[in-house]
């Protein structure tokens, strides 16, 4: 079973490279996954040409299911609200025998930081208290900081709390967005998975565009992340996942 993280597409905007994006699709095709998550900034302003733009885009691509979640650059000039019009809920939720997906939104309006917030902490632990699944929580905003970014902002004001309770939910993993480069922590038994930007130019230094995909087989994981410019495919770690 496939899943695939994309993040980070900016797809309105200036720095969107449509080679990229078409190498994307074309490379979705090839892998039709279970499930497609989208950690947010599909859009650079949140202006409605700009979701009319990506909702075109988002339909292009081959999956079986997908689940979004906004980026501090969707929930600009009120696109919460075109969010939630086109895509229906910024707390979007996949179930099936294996996995529980759940998706929060971690944005505040026209602020850049990220925000959780307490009250949605009882929602998270009733969705992410099953047994015997992998879990995996999918939010715009990195929760522990990424090497390479610069001083660090934005993360969320109350990442220490949503912390402890990943940990303690025992989520199998985290996906994250924002910081337009690909890394991995490891807290207890939680990985929390950073996508790097999947088309924008927005690049950190001579990195390039990327997107990862999680193969689940019988007992273990496997994280590889794809390259969007060659298509390469890199395995990146294997992961012994718990016996249910
Ligand atoms: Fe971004
Ligand atoms: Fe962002």
């Amino acid at each position: 079973m496939k899943i695939v993280h994309i993040s980070d597409l900016h797809l309105s905007g200036s720095n969107f490279v449509s080679e990229w994006g078409e190498n994307v699709i074309d490379i979705m095709h090839s892998i039709y996954p279970e499930l497609v998550v989208v950690t947010g900034d599909l859009t650079d302003d949140g202006y409605v040409y700009e979701y009319e733009i990506a909702k075109r885009y988002i339909d292009r691509i081959k999956t079986k299911n997908i689940i979004i979640v906004p980026g501090n650059h969707d929930v600009r000039n009120e696109g919460y609200k075109i969010f939630e019009e086109i895509f229906q809920t910024r707390f979007p939720c996949y179930k099936n025998e294996k996995f529980v997906v759940l998706g929060i939104d971690s944005t505040e309006p026209d602020i850049d930081d990220g925000h959780v917030g307490r009250e949605n902490y009882e929602y998270i632990q009733k969705k992410l208290s099953v047994e015997g699944k992998i879990k995996i929580l999918a939010m715009h905003h990195h929760l522990i900081p990424i090497p390479g970014t610069g001083r660090e902002r934005n993360i969320p004001v109350d990442s220490g709390d949503v912390l402890k309770l990943c940990v303690e939910l025992g989520v199998t993993f985290v996906f994250s967005g924002h910081k337009h480069i690909p890394w991995i922590w490891k807290l207890e038994n939680t990985y929390f998975i950073t996508a790097g930007t999947a088309t924008s130019r927005r690049l950190k230094g001579r990195s390039h565009p990327s997107f990862n995909m999680i193969e689940v087989e019988e007992e273990k994981a496997i994280l590889k992340e794809i390259n969007v410019v060659n298509e390469d495919v890199k395995e990146i770690l294997r992961i012994n996942l718990p016996k249910f």
